[in-house]
């Protein structure tokens, strides 16, 4: 087996990315070379309106792709003609945007005749552990970001799980709410994790949905609507007032995150017996109360806990490109009707058997 070099694109929600990753001749189950790995954030574009406008997003994408693009094969040191294959975020995701990077996969991959990978944004996420070292399948993932929140079975490569996910809002998206309703600012989800630090934990006793529950399913509209409730009764909020909502707000969400994930992993074990894996990925896994949780959880049960770098837990184009390249070294092409898709589910028969169960049905990246 030789090298795998790929270009990745990740145009999905609100960062413009490329990245070239290569893996090894010998790579197995993790640890790729990443050349390059570019990132445009578009927050300023967005602040003003406290959230991510679809439009300006794709708008932004069309700018400032072929830049990244450009700076992503400059950096890597490689060439259009070296590239084994071009991988593109294909779904799900905010469709304006998901077009914009897919048809500039496409045109690399006519024009320079390499094979096009189309990628599932989510399953990006699902490998992204894999970049900086080794994580052999089976695991069990803990998908949070701003459009999900999901337990995902990671079986094999293509074979997927899924235990539970929200009834609601996903993880990330309750992270920006609050920082929305407190004038934090957006991204919310990095604010209200350093405001939670100065704060009183204890002084609002705020709900912790599905606690205590069957199954791993999550909600988190319950805990908005009482936060909604505390800030009219208070008034105007000084800054303690602030932190200490964010910190009572990130408290319940820890005990939440504990009791869906002690269920979780007991439905894991049933079906694999064997020492466990549990990895966080995605946006919200960037939280230290999280991780620390989880790493808690996993000890109880003498689980591994693996979570990629902080760089790699956000939106990238470096976990797309090696999904991309696990997939073409496993076979897996797409051709050029690949379409771009809204909305994807990792686990298609868990999504139909309870469609109710959307990913964060009203996110940016629902
Ligand atoms: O994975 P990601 O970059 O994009 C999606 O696929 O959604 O995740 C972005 C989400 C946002 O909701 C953001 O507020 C949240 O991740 N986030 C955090 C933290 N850093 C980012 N949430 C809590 N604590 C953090 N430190
Ligand atoms: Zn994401």
């Amino acid at each position: 087996m030789k090298t795998t070099t790929i270009l990745g694109i990740e145009t999905s929600c609100d960062e413009t990315a490329a990245a070239v990753v290569r893996l090894p001749a010998d790579y197995v189950a993790g640890g790729a070379e990443v050349l390059s790995d570019i990132v445009l954030g578009q927050a300023a574009a967005h602040a003003p309106y406290k959230g991510v406008v679809p439009e300006i997003a794709a708008r932004a994408h069309v700018e400032g792709l072929d830049g990244a693009i450009a700076e992503a094969m400059r950096s890597a040191g490689v060439r259009f003609e070296d590239l084994d294959g071009v991988a593109a975020t294909a779904g799900p995701g905010l469709i304006g945007g998901v077009m914009v990077g897919l048809v500039a996969a496409k045109a690399i991959a006519l024009a320079h005749d390499k094979p096009l990978i189309a990628v599932n944004h989510l399953e990006g996420h699902a490998l992204s552990p894999r970049l900086a070292q080794t994580v052999a399948f089976p695991y069990l993932l803990l998908l949070v970001s701003g459009g999900h929140c999901q337990f995902i079975g990671v079986m094999d490569l293509g074979v997927y799980r899924r235990y539970g996910s929200t009834i609601d809002d996903a993880l990330g998206e309750a992270f920006d709410k609050t920082a929305k309703l407190l004038d934090l600012g957006y991204p919310g989800g990095p604010k209200v994790e350093a405001l939670a630090k100065n704060g009183d934990s204890t002084r609002f006793s705020l709900p912790r949905p599905m606690l205590g529950r069957d199954g791993c399913d999550f909600s988190f509209a319950g805990l908005k609507t009482a936060l909604v409730r505390e800030v009219a009764r208070l008034g105007a909020l000084t800054e303690q007032d602030k932190a200490d909502l964010c910190a009572s707000f990130q408290a319940a969400v820890v005990d939440v995150i504990a009791d869906r994930t002690r269920n979780a992993m007991r439905a894991f074990d049933s079906v694999w017996g064997a020492k466990g894996r549990l990895v966080a990925a995605g946006g919200v896994a960037a939280n230290k109360a999280i991780r620390g949780c989880l790493e808690g959880l996993a000890a109880e049960r003498d689980y591994d806990f693996v979570a990629p770098p902080l760089k790699w837990c956000t939106d990238n184009a470096a976990m797309i490109a090696l999904a991309g390249a696990e997939r073409l070294r496993a076979g897996f092409t797409d051709d050029l009707t690949a379409p771009a898709r809204p909305r994807w589910p990792l686990d298609e028969a868990a999504a139909l058997l309870r469609p109710s169960h959307r990913p964060g049905r009203k996110g940016a990246k629902a």
